[in-house]
C-alpha cells in the first residue's frame, strides 16, 4: 500500500465514529508498504498490510472461496471485461472508457467502489491526484495490484470446458500507476473520513450489496459536500442472494422503494433523505452496454443504467 494513503484512512469498525489508524511499517520498498499494520487505538483492531495489500474490511472472510469473486475463472472473466480492448478483441466493449469519460478531472481523491480488477481506477489516474479501487475480493485486488506494479499481466482465457489460452495485457503508457492504489475493504463501511473524496464511482455494485442504502449513505459521507462528483451505474439485477427484499432500493410493486432502482436512487440523491445531505444535482442519466465473457462462446451483455451527479 502506498505510504501516502495511510494518512487518509480511518477505522471502518468504529464507524460512525471516525478514528485515525496508526501505521506500523515492518518492510517497505520505496513508497510501497509491503508488510505492516494499521491499528485503531480506540477499538484496538489491527488491519494488516500483507504483500502490499491493506485489509480494511472489518469482517474477516474465513472462507474466501465461498465468494464467487475469488474464483480464478471469475477473475479471468473480469480481466477480459475490463481489459479485453487492450487485447484487440473485437468482442470487447469500451464501457469503462465511456464511464470514465463522464468524469471531470479534479484535484484530490477518487474512489472506485467495488472496482474489481481496476480498469475504472486506472482510467481515473489521469484525472485526479490519487485513485483508489476498493473491493472485498482479495483475488481481484491482487490482480489489479500486480498490474499496477508490473505493467503487464498474464492470465488464461477460457475457450471451452478445460481448454483455454494464455493472454498478456500491457498497461497503456497514459495510465499513471503512481496515482493508483487498490485495497480490500467494504463499500458499506468505508475506511475514509467524511468529505475526503472529490469523486466517487459505484459501478455495477449496488445490486450486489446486502445493504444498498448503507452504501449510498457511505458515498454521501465520504464525498465532499461541494465540488464533488458521483457516478452510479447498475443493471439493477436485484436478488435475494445479495439482499433481503426489504433492503432493495427498487424492483418492487410496493413499499418504501417501489418502482425502478434508478428513479429511486436519483430521488434519494436529489432530495437528500434520512440524513443524506447536502442533496446532489443529477446532471445526466443514460446507460452503457457492458459485457462479461464466460468462455469463447458465452458472453453476458448487460445494460448498466447510470446517474451522473454533482454537488
Ligand atoms: C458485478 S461486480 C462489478 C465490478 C466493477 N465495478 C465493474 O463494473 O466491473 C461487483 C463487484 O463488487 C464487489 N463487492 C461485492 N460486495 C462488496 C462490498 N461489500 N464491498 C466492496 N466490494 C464488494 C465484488 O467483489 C465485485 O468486484
Amino acid at each position: 500500500m502506498k505510504k501516502l494513503l495511510a494518512g487518509k484512512l480511518i477505522c471502518p469498525a468504529c464507524l460512525p465514529q471516525e478514528y485515525a489508524l496508526h501505521l506500523e511499517i515492518r518492510s517497505a520498498e520505496a513508497e510501497d508498504i509491503v508488510d505492516g499494520t494499521l491499528t485503531c487505538r480506540q477499538c484496538d483492531r489491527c488491519f494488516p498490510i500483507r504483500q502490499g495489500i491493506a485489509f480494511l474490511d472489518p469482517d474477516q472472510q474465513e472462507d474466501r472461496q465461498a465468494n464467487r469473486y475469488e474464483q480464478e475463472e471469475v477473475v479471468s472473466s473480469y480481466l477480459w471485461s475490463h481489459y479485453g480492448d487492450l487485447l484487440g478483441d473485437e468482442q470487447a466493449t469500451d464501457a469503462y472508457r465511456q464511464w470514465a469519460g463522464l468524469m471531470e478531472p479534479h484535484a484530490g481523491l477518487a474512489l472506485d467502489l467495488g472496482g474489481a480488477v481496476g480498469r475504472f481506477t486506472f482510467e481515473m489516474s489521469g484525472k485526479c491526484d490519487l485513485a483508489v479501487g476498493i473491493d472485498r475480493s482479495l483475488a481481484f485486488i491482487k490482480a489489479a495490484r500486480r498490474f499496477m506494479q508490473k505493467g503487464e499481466l498474464r492470465f488464461t482465457l477460457k475457450d471451452e470446458g478445460l481448454l483455454g489460452h494464455e493472454v498478456v495485457i500491457r498497461r497503456p503508457a497514459q495510465w499513471q500507476p503512481e496515482r493508483v492504489e487498490f485495497i480490500v475493504a467494504d463499500a458499506q463501511r468505508l475506511p475514509f473520513a467524511a468529505h475526503t473524496a472529490t469523486s466517487v464511482a459505484s459501478l455495477n455494485l449496488v445490486d450486489k450489496l446486502s445493504k444498498p442504502y448503507a452504501h449510498l449513505a457511505e458515498i454521501n459521507r465520504v464525498a465532499a459536500p461541494s465540488g464533488s462528483q458521483l457516478l452510479l451505474s447498475d443493471p439493477f439485477s436485484w436478488s435475494t442472494e445479495a439482499a433481503e427484499i426489504d433492503q432493495w432500493l427498487g424492483g418492487k410493486e410496493d413499499g418504501p422503494y417501489a418502482g425502478k432502482g434508478l428513479d429511486n436512487i436519483a430521488a434519494i440523491l436529489r432530495h437528500g433523505h434520512e440524513g443524506l445531505s447536502p442533496g446532489w444535482q443529477v446532471t445526466r442519466r443514460d446507460h452503457v452496454w457492458w459485457k462479461i465473457r464466460t468462455h469463447s462462446n458465452h458472453y453476458e451483455l448487460i445494460r448498466s443504467c447510470f446517474i451522473k451527479a454533482a454537488r
